[in-house]
C-alpha cells in the first residue's frame, strides 16, 4: 500500500470547496505519456493553477500503472523544480469496478471515480457506496456519476444522453457518501459531440450545438446546495486546430464541441471540476501532422513531440485562464 500523501499529492476535497466559493473550476486533464504530463505541469505552474491529473483505465493499460505512479510523483517534483508547488490530484477517470478503484488507491491515487452510470440506479448506489467506504479509510476522495453522457467512453458507446434527474441526486449523495457528482446536462465525450442535424447554423454557416441544460444544473444545485459537481465531456473542439489536422492529411469530419462560453458559465456555479481530454489530443495531433507534412525528412520524435507539447501547453493555459478561471488559485 502506497499512500498518496507520501508522494506529495492531495485529494480533491479542499480544492473543490475553494473552487465553489471562488466560482471557478479545477482543470481535470487526462494524461497517458510524458509530453502530456509535462505540458499540464508547465501550464499549471505558469498560471499558478491547481490541477487534477486524470488517468483512464485505457491510460493505465497503455502506460503501465507503476510507471504512471512514478510519473505523478515526478509531476509533483517537476512542479517544484519549475518554481511553484501546485496542488496535484492523481485521479482515476471512469473507474468501472470496485477492484480497479481499490488497486488505484493502493497504488497511490488520491482520488477515484466510480462510474456506475451504466448500471441500474440501485446497483449504482451499491457499487459507489462500496468504493466510498474503502476509499475514505485512506482519505481518498470519490466521484460518482448519475445520468449517461452520449458519446464514446473507453469501449462503451451511448447513442443519446440520459440527463441526470434532479429528483435522484439528494438520495444518491446521501446513500453513497460520494465527495463529488458527475452529471449529464448535454456534454458528451469525444470530438463529435453532436450530429450536424442536432445543430443549427449561424449567419456564417458555422454549426451551433444545442445549449447545455443549465435548468437541470440549477435544479440540482437547489437540491444539494454547495455540493461539488463535475462535468465530463467538456472539450470545445477548437476549429482552428481541426482545420490544421484536415489541411495536413487528417479526416476529422463534423467535429464539434461545447462552446467555451457555456463552460465558463458552468465554472461559476457548483461545477468545480471540468474534464478535458479530446481538445488536448486534437492540439497534439495538429502539431504532429503539421511537422511531419512540412518537414518530411524529420525522423527524430523530439522534433514533432516537442512542438506538440508546446501547442498542448498553450491550449491548457488558455483553458485555465479563459474557461475554468483557475489561474492564481493554487
Ligand atoms: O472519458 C474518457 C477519456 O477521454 C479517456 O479516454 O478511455 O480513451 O483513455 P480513454
Ligand atoms: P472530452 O472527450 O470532451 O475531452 O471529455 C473528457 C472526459 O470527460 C474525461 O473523463
Ligand atoms: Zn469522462
Amino acid at each position: 500500500m502506497i499512500s498518496y500523501k507520501d508522494l506529495g499529492l492531495v485529494n480533491s476535497r479542499e480544492l473543490f470547496a475553494k473552487a465553489i466559493k471562488g466560482e471557478y473550476a479545477i482543470p481535470a486533464f487526462n494524461f497517458n505519456n510524458m509530453e502530456q504530463m509535462q505540458a499540464i505541469i508547465q501550464a499549471c505552474v505558469e498560471t499558478r493553477s491547481p490541477v487534477i491529473l486524470q488517468v483512464s483505465s485505457g491510460a493505465r493499460k497503455y502506460a503501465n500503472q507503476t510507471l504512471l505512479r512514478y510519473m505523478a510523483q515526478g509531476a509533483v517534483e517537476y512542479a517544484k523544480e519549475l518554481g511553484f508547488n501546485v496542488p496535484v490530484v492523481l485521479h482515476l477517470d471512469h473507474g468501472d469496478t470496485f477492484e480497479l478503484c481499490k488497486s488505484c488507491i493502493e497504488y497511490g491515487f488520491s482520488s477515484v471515480m466510480i462510474d456506475g452510470s451504466s448500471h441500474s440506479y440501485s446497483e449504482n448506489i451499491e457499487l459507489t457506496a462500496k468504493v466510498v467506504e474503502y476509499a475514505h479509510k485512506y482519505d481518498v476522495t470519490v466521484e460518482g456519476e448519475l445520468g449517461v453522457l452520449a458519446g464514446v467512453e473507453d469501449d462503451v458507446v451511448a447513442e443519446s444522453h440520459t440527463y441526470t434527474q434532479p429528483s435522484e441526486v439528494e438520495d444518491f449523495v446521501s446513500k453513497t457518501g460520494v465527495d463529488s457528482l458527475a452529471i449529464s446536462i448535454g456534454t458528451s465525450h469525444g470530438a463529435n459531440k453532436f450530429k450536424p442535424e442536432q445543430c443549427t447554423r449561424d449567419a456564417n454557416g458555422i454549426l451551433v450545438p444545442p445549449p447545455l441544460r443549465f435548468d437541470i444544473l440549477e435544479e440540482i444545485e437547489k437540491r444539494i446546495p454547495g455540493f461539488p459537481i463535475v462535468l465530463h465531456g467538456s472539450s470545445s473542439v477548437p476549429q482552428d486546430q481541426v482545420a490544421v489536422i484536415n489541411k495536413y492529411g487528417g479526416a476529422m469530419k463534423d467535429a464539434i464541441g461545447i462552446p467555451e462560453e457555456q463552460l465558463r458559465r458552468a465554472a461559476t456555479s457548483a461545477v468545480c471540476k471540468i474534464n478535458i481530454d479530446s481538445d488536448g489530443r486534437i492540439a497534439m495531433t495538429a502539431s504532429v501532422r503539421e511537422v511531419l507534412a512540412t518537414k518530411p525528412a524529420e525522423f527524430d520524435p523530439r522534433k514533432y513531440l516537442g512542438p506538440a507539447r508546446d501547442n498542448l501547453k498553450a491550449l491548457y493555459i488558455h483553458k485555465i485562464k479563459n474557461v475554468l478561471g483557475s489561474a492564481n488559485k493554487a
